[in-house]
């Protein structure tokens, strides 16, 4: 008995191990080594409210310039310090950056995963790099109450090991003031192969940046304008500010598990050039959706398909959470551009501040040119050569 529980656990400790070890060799989706900064340093967490300055060393990462490890419940002032998951995080003084070496697939596409939360400046911003790859986050905008969200930024690795770098390029007064990061996690994206009868890459949003099962926030995918490095492979997000990737676990998705929330109005856009031939009538049809999480109706959705546009309300059927709508355009060129935005400004009804707004999915177009009706008409001309053959036959 007592053996075999030992024996027993002995092994889980070994596929644990190795559980560690593979995912530290290869890289493996979900979060990087200390992600969540819970690992406490070797002088262990330093105490609360005191406000602990470069000296200790976070496991997995190098820090330069103020970096901080913060507990949740610290204050700074009246403030407290928002921790947005777990009991720590860390936050980037003035110029300060954490980094830490991955180890990938040269020439794949990665999304990075992280949780921010500004703290006292208004402007507080985010440098999150890959060298040569960088971008800046700009933190202003709460798109929710909680006072973080989950963002994602792609990037291509160049080499098999490369630096993930975050920075806070800011300089405020009170060099303590900068965002607060946690929950980092790296995910391998792969393209999905275009449907043979669908234009669209990615049209019903599956492929995309790592979700943790327990967070029920969504990930923001803010502005990308490359669709070769995006975060959501095929499309990009044109505005200045951010659409939420949602999940089918926190939030009504009408396909799959995974869909796009649209946010402030025309202020987030998402967009993808499919390809199309000139002069040929398609349809484009997609899934108008509520989330079901207390947006304020009215939902309505602006869509475009080349010169097409069209403001299409969500009136979905009693039951239903979404509802099926579609748009028909003439191609202009070999590459049509299909975009959507939200047609108004929505909040959620709880807190009246949370940004929300309606939901697209399983976006599709194809040609939709006479090519049916033409079969059918042959069909008919067929038929009646033959019948009229055949009677003329039997006559005779
Ligand atoms: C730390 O940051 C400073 C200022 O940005 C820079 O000059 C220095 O080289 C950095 N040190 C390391 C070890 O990266
Ligand atoms: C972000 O940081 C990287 C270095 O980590 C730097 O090369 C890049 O210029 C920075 N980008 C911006 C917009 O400040
Ligand atoms: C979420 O899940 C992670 C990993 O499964 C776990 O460590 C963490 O405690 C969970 N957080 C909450 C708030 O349930
Ligand atoms: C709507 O849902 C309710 C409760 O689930 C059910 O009783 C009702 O029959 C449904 N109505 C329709 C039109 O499906
Ligand atoms: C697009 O065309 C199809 C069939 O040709 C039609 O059923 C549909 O109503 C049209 N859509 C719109 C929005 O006009």
């Amino acid at each position: 008995m007592f053996q075999s529980s030992t024996r027993s656990r002995c092994f889980t400790l070994l596929v644990l191990f190795f559980a560690l070890f593979a995912s530290a060799i290869l890289g493996e989706d979900g979060l990087v080594t200390n992600g969540d900064f819970e690992t406490p340093p070797a002088t262990g967490f330093p105490k609360d409210e005191a406000l602990v300055e470069g000296a200790t060393e976070i496991p997995g990462w190098k820090t330069n310039g103020t970096v901080e490890l913060v507990s949740s419940g610290q204050k700074q002032g009246a403030m407290i310090l928002i921790v947005p998951r777990g009991a720590h995080a860390v936050r980037l003084g003035n110029d300060a950056e954490i980094s830490q070496e991955l180890t990938v697939e040269k020439g794949s596409i990665y999304s990075v995963t992280f949780s921010a939360a500004r703290t006292c400046a208004q402007l507080e911003s985010l440098n999150v790099s890959v060298p040569p790859a960088s971008q800046t986050i700009d933190l202003q905008t709460l798109y929710n109450v909680q006072g973080w969200d989950p963002y994602a930024w792609a990037f291509e690795a160049a080499e098999d090991k490369v630096r993930l770098v975050f920075t806070n390029p800011g300089m405020e007064d009170d060099p303590t003031c900068g965002p607060i990061i946690d929950d980092i996690a790296i995910k391998k994206l792969f393209t999905p192969d275009r449907p043979k009868d669908n234009a669209v890459i990615n049209g019903d949003y599956e492929e995309g940046p790592w979700m943790f099962a327990n967070v029920s926030l969504g990930v923001l995918l803010p502005t990308k304008l490359d669709e070769e490095t995006s975060s959501l492979p095929g499309w990009i997000v044109e505005s200045n500010r951010a659409v939420r990737y949602i999940d089918s676990y926190h939030y009504s998705v009408p396909q799959g598990k995974r869909a796009i929330e649209l946010l402030s109005g025309k202020e987030g856009i998402i967009s993808q050039m499919v390809e199309t031939t000139p002069n040929k009538p398609y349809t484009m049809s997609f899934a108008l959706g509520h989330a079901e999480d207390k947006c304020k109706q009215p939902l309505a959705i602006m869509a475009f398909a080349g010169d097409q546009a069209q403001n299409i309300h969500y009136t979905p059927d009693s039951n239903s959470t979404f509802q099926l709508a579609n748009l028909n355009f003439t191609a202009k060129a070999e590459r049509t551009r299909i975009a959507f935005y939200s047609v108004y400004y929505n909040t959620r009804t709880d807190d009246m501040s949370s940004l929300c707004g309606p939901v697209v999915d399983d976006v599709r177009v194809w040609f939709s040119g006479a090519r049916r009706l033409g079969l059918g008409g042959l069909g008919l001309g067929l038929g009646l050569g033959l019948g009229l053959w055949v009677f003329a036959v039997a006559l005779f």
